[in-house]
């Protein structure tokens, strides 16, 4: 079967956060949420779960850590034992807070990065040590001699994000090897954020408690389902943390994240154990909307700096060098094109575009977004 991501649908009015919190006046390409209809199986396994018609307290049962194991194995070639090392979250976000509690000390973490990656360890009244990631022509490493210059003797946690939202890299096993050797040094826990690990275009993605020994004593690894497969608001999330004490102190601070619900199992039990074709034709179209994106935005914009992304639909672009003031306001304002601010990613002056969406709706926005900067040009 064919899926057909270009079916039309209509997301005004259905109070979506990407399509309603600016109106119709908009084209949204911001927030990374996605305008393709979620895989079947996830339909199915909700409409069963419904027309029971009860919702009393839920029985975890073993299915949903049986689908993650075989997920693990079959993705990765991992042996993740369940229950052992997994814990169900109601959210990445909330694990990247209590997560930085740990250790009781500072944390440390690139950017630019994912904007809650670095404000919720914040909010949860910890400090994150800022660090630039090392920037080659738009080609981002990991920056260790800088990591070693700003590092304190307090900091406890090292965040990652991998695949890194929004530069799009998929860290090699040799950068990971050094994360986790920069880690042992300074012992360190990694809080590894790899939610977009499903949304790889080239590279190969490992889990970070796979890199060596002290990876795997020394890490949570954080994912969900909520990227690919569309599903923010009805988010199966998870930790694999395969050392004991490390689980048994995150379940403990952890304790408000409270129960999982009945109807985001079943749909993470869709998504993870049952769609795997669904997948596999969408990252194919992901990966024909980001070719078909980087290089319109190298033909409309020659002057502008295009990231090239191994991973996540969420392009990093510098459109400076037409101006200063060239950046999401100037888009949103001029163009009516809804970009999110770099700024909130800790990188000043770029813009992220989500590129999750139709490819008409995306070559809409590329006709508008170049109207605007000719009209400004002239
Ligand atoms: C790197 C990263 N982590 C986490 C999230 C959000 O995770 P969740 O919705 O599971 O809390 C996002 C959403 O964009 C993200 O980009």
């Amino acid at each position: 079967m064919k899926y057909d991501f270009d079916k039309e649908i209509n997301r005004l009015n259905t109070n979506s956060y990407k399509w309603d919190l600016m109106g119709e006046d908009y084209l949204p390409l911001w927030v990374a949420d996605s305008d393709f209809e979620v895989p079947p199986a996830v339909t199915e396994r909700l409409k069963k779960g419904i027309e029971h018609g009860i919702y009393g307290y839920f029985l975890t049962g073993n299915e949903i850590y049986d689908v993650l194991s075989l997920w693990f194995k079959e993705e990765y070639g991992a042996e993740v034992p369940g229950k052992r090392w997994i814990k169900l979250l109601p959210g990445i976000v909330p694990a990247l807070a209590v997560a930085s509690n740990i250790g009781g000390g500072k944390s440390i973490v690139n950017t630019p990065n994912y904007c809650n990656l670095l404000e919720a360890p914040e909010t949860a009244g910890n400090v994150m040590i800022r660090v630039p990631l090392r920037n080659d022509n738009e080609y981002y490493t990991i920056d260790f001699e800088a990591l070693e210059e700003k590092i304190t003797e307090d900091t406890k946690v090292f965040y990652l994000c991998n695949p890194h939202n929004p530069v799009g890299r998929v860290y090699t096993l040799d950068e990971l090897k050094k994360v986790s050797e920069f880690a042992k040094k300074h012992e360190l826990i990694v809080v590894s954020d790899e939610a977009h690990c499903e949304v790889v275009f080239e590279g190969e993605h490992i889990p970070f408690f796979m890199v060596d020994d002290y990876a795997r004593e020394h890490s949570i690894t954080l994912y969900s389902n909520g990227k690919l497969c569309n599903v923010p608001d009805l988010i199966l999330a998870f930790a694999v943390i395969p050392n004991k004490e490390l689980k048994e102190e995150f379940e403990r601070l952890g304790y408000a994240f409270g129960e999982e619900h009945i109807l985001n199992v079943e749909a993470g039990i869709a998504t993870y154990g049952e769609s795997k074709e669904w997948k596999k034709q969408l990252i194919s179209y992901l990966k024909a909307n980001r070719d078909y994106l980087e290089n319109e935005l190298k033909l409309r914009f020659p002057r502008a700096k295009v990231v090239h992304l191994e991973s996540t639909f969420l392009e990093w672009v510098d459109f400076r060098s037409y101006g200063e003031d060239v950046n999401a306001d100037f888009f949103k304002e001029n163009a009516r094109v809804f970009l999110t601010d770099g700024e909130d990613f800790g990188g000043t002056g770029y813009v992220r575009i989500n590129f999750a969406t139709r490819r008409a709706i995306l070559t809409e926005a590329l006709d508008k977004m170049e109207r605007a900067l000719a009209e400004r040009l002239k």
